[in-house]
């Protein structure tokens, strides 16, 4: 990838996400899509082809390698949109919800911060 600014979205094949992503790209910055793909990569498709664009499938509650990415991209911003979205989502799964909404939240903050991201974003 280029020295252009890189910015980490996780979630990027989520409904926000997939947008978010779209509109960074056309903002030139350079974008690393995370997700798990808990919902499949429908979202993902049409940026696949961008070359500013790389994905990394990744489930944001393993720690090392979600620290791994962050030291190897050391992102100029986070935009942290990986969750379990909404109520009926979150009743149906309620400890993946609180892993990934709660700690994998406050755990890639820490990450972040840590490796000076000092701009991150959370919806
Ligand atoms: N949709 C809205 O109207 C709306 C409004 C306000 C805030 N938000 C917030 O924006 C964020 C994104 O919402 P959305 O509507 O795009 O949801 P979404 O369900 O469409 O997208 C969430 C994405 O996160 C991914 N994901 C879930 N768990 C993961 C994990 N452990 N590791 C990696 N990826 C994981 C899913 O695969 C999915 O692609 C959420 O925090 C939500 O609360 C959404």
């Amino acid at each position: 990838m280029s020295e252009r600014k890189r910015v980490l979205v996780t979630g990027a094949a989520g409904y926000i996400g997939s947008g978010v992503c779209r509109r960074l790209l056309s903002a030139g910055f350079d974008v690393i899509g995370i997700d798990s793909l808990i919902y499949g990569a429908t979202g993902l498709l049409p940026l696949l082809v961008t070359p500013r664009f790389r994905f990394v499938q990744l489930d944001i509650r393993e720690y090392s390698r979600l620290q791994e990415q962050l030291n190897q991209i050391r992102p100029f911003a986070v935009v942290h949109l990986a969750a379990i979205v909404g109520d009926p989502a979150c009743k149906k799964m309620p400890e993946v919800a609180r892993q990934t909404n709660l700690a994998a939240t406050k755990a890639l903050f820490s990450a972040a911060t840590e490796n000076d991201s000092s701009r991150f974003i959370f919806a």
